[in-house]
């Protein structure tokens, strides 16, 4: 099974297993995750699941939802409370305790919105999201506010990371998040302790999230290349 099957079987995997007529839904962005929306999208427009009500944690899930008809509230509206029965969504890394890097989309300060208020957690993923470590492959999405970039950028290093100003395809300059902000992605050389710096880099002034996800661990739905899908608590 190539990459983009695995994806495919942990994003709907996860809706067979999980999702119930009813629930309120946090439903995370990024081409594992529109999986399991569009899944969801399919059972909806069949009439196979009904009075769901979903948050989307991005512009890229707002328009899946749309093509479906799956209803969509902000956190603050009365029908969800600020409160999900589950969340799912996908990761950038996995480590061997399930704790996370996320943001690879940059929709990382939704998703931890959603991933926080959610009674349940879920991740979707292909086996090559496992790592032993995290921060050291896969760069670490920081959202910060535009007049922070540099001051912050000094901080982040005196921690040891790297750190790049993503930049834009298709459009000259940064990335600007859906919040207006800028990302910046940051890499170590060396081990770290995730949930610390977690909690460290957003005491940092102009920081608004970092793409840590260490204080909430999901069940995670692993999907591998002899096809089978892996259910890790
Ligand atoms: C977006 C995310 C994604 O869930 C993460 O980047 C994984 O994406 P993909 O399934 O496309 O590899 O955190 O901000």
């Amino acid at each position: 099974m190539n990459q983009q099957g695995m994806k495919e079987l942990a994003g709907t995997g996860v809706v067979d297993a999980l999702v119930k007529s009813g629930m309120k839904l946090g439903l995370g962005t990024g081409s594992t995750a529109i999986h399991a929306t569009r899944r969801i999208g399919s059972f909806v427009a069949a009439g196979k699941l009904t009075g769901i009500r979903a948050f989307a944690t991005s512009f890229q899930t707002v328009l899946e939802c749309e093509k479906w008809g799956i209803p969509l509230y902000s956190l603050n509206a009365p029908e969800l409370g600020g409160k999900l029965d589950l969340c799912i969504d996908g990761a950038d890394e996995i480590d061997t305790e399930n704790r996370l890097v996320k943001g690879g989309g940059g929709a990382l300060l939704m998703e931890k919105l959603a991933a926080y208020a959610s009674a349940s957690y879920a991740i979707v993923a292909d086996e090559t999201k496992l790592v032993e470590n995290l921060g050291l492959a896969f760069p670490v999405p920081i959202e910060v506010i535009p007049e922070a970039r540099l001051p912050v950028s000094m901080a982040l290093e005196k921690l040891g990371a790297e750190v790049f100003l993503r930049e834009a395809v298709r459009k000259a300059g940064p990335v600007i998040t859906e919040h207006g902000n800028l990302l910046l992605d940051i890499r170590f050389k060396d081990r770290i302790d995730p949930a610390r710096l977690e909690a460290e880099i957003n005491h940092i002034p102009g920081v608004v999230e970092n793409g840590f996800f260490t204080r909430i661990r999901p069940t995670v739905f692993i999907s591998h290349g002899d096809g089978k899908l892996e259910v890790r608590k």
